[in-house]
């Protein structure tokens, strides 16, 4: 039988392997007979990969020792890996979910990676409106080293709430993949991106969470009426790196059952067109989460 995509004994990088939609990519991968070299900060129980590399990417010289074990050619690489920032500072989150991708594809796949090679990155529908904030991402987006990105993010990371550094480093995310899709096209390796909308995986509770309970994070979800699996932002990734779409390249695929079509249209609000990094809405978002999490201690206090 003809395998059209061609994943046979192809060396496949995939972060956040351990959990949510990186497991379900390294699960599909190694049943497709890809050769799966699987990275993450948890321990990884995806039987059938061949190497599993234990790392924290918000630190370059985690990733640097990682690559020192990963084979010379890569044919495929998954970002996968991310953090939401209700659980960690603005600077961990914003190194894991965008300057760990930026510096492995420019210092790491730019190398390794020949004619016919692809790339994908899981961003999120919370980063849809990059191309309406171009300005406040261009700095970041343009910045070439880990040090760099660190230096024009500094102060964003010391003012604004970590949750935050979520939608901005997503949309910074997608403005890259955009930019590098032309760089690397002349080079004949394709880079996609994936933008999930709520999928029901290690980060559900975090988004549950911040939003306030699972009923209000399924409404969200729009006329899906229910999260997505996993496996179904598995499959858009591994379809995109795949031979299948090898003319598909710099695309921003929203996976989100029709929910962005739902704002296009005005049948439903779009609470994601605001500034990531305006001072004023950034001290005021800070004022109004640390507010919620005081209730949230009061309240949980009275309880016991
Ligand atoms: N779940 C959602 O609703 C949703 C929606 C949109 C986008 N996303 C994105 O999907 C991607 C996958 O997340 P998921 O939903 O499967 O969540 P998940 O929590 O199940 O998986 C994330 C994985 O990333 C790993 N990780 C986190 N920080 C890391 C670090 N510093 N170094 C190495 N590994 C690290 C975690 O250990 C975990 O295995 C993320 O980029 C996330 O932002 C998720």
């Amino acid at each position: 039988m003809k395998s059209y995509f061609g994943y046979e004994n192809k060396v496949c990088v995939v972060t956040g392997a351990s959990s949510g939609m990186g497991k379900a990519v390294a699960e599909i991968l190694v049943d497709l007979g890809a050769k799966v070299y699987a990275i993450d900060l948890n321990e990884c129980d995806v039987s059938g990969i061949t190497k599993f590399f234990k790392c924290d990417l918000s630190k370059k010289e985690q990733i640097d020792e990682v690559f020192k074990n990963i084979p010379e050619k890569i044919d495929s690489f998954f970002g996968v890996a991310g953090l939401s920032g209700s659980k960690t500072d603005y600077r961990t989150t914003f190194d894991c979910n965008y300057t760990s991708n930026m510096y492995i594809t420019l210092y790491y796949l730019k190398d390794r990676m020949e004619r016919g090679a692809s790339i994908v990155y899981c961003t999120s529908t919370a980063g849809l409106e990059w191309k309406k904030f171009k300005k406040e991402q261009n700095k970041v987006v343009h910045a070439k080293t880990w040090e760099e990105v660190e230096s024009v993010t500094r102060k964003l990371a010391s003012t604004a709430p970590a949750t935050f550094a979520y939608m901005y480093s997503k949309r910074c995310m997608s403005q890259f993949a955009c930019e590098q899709s032309v760089e690397f096209a002349k080079l004949g390796i394709r880079i996609n991106n994936v933008l999930p909308a709520s999928t029901d995986t290690g980060m559900k509770q975090e988004f549950q969470d911040m939003i306030g309970g699972e009923d209000k994070l399924i409404e969200q979800a729009g006329l899906a009426g229910r999260l997505a699996t996993p496996e179904e932002m598995a499959t858009p990734m591994v379809f995109l790196n795949s031979d299948m779409a090898s003319f598909v390249s710099g695309l921003d695929m929203v996976v989100d059952y029709t929910d962005t079509c739902l704002k296009t249209l005005g049948l439903k609000k779009n609470i994601e067109a605001i500034s990531a990094t305006n001072p004023i809405i950034c001290a005021l978002a800070k004022k109004m989460l640390s507010k919620n999490t005081n209730t949230k201690a009061l309240n949980s206090g009275k309880e016991k």
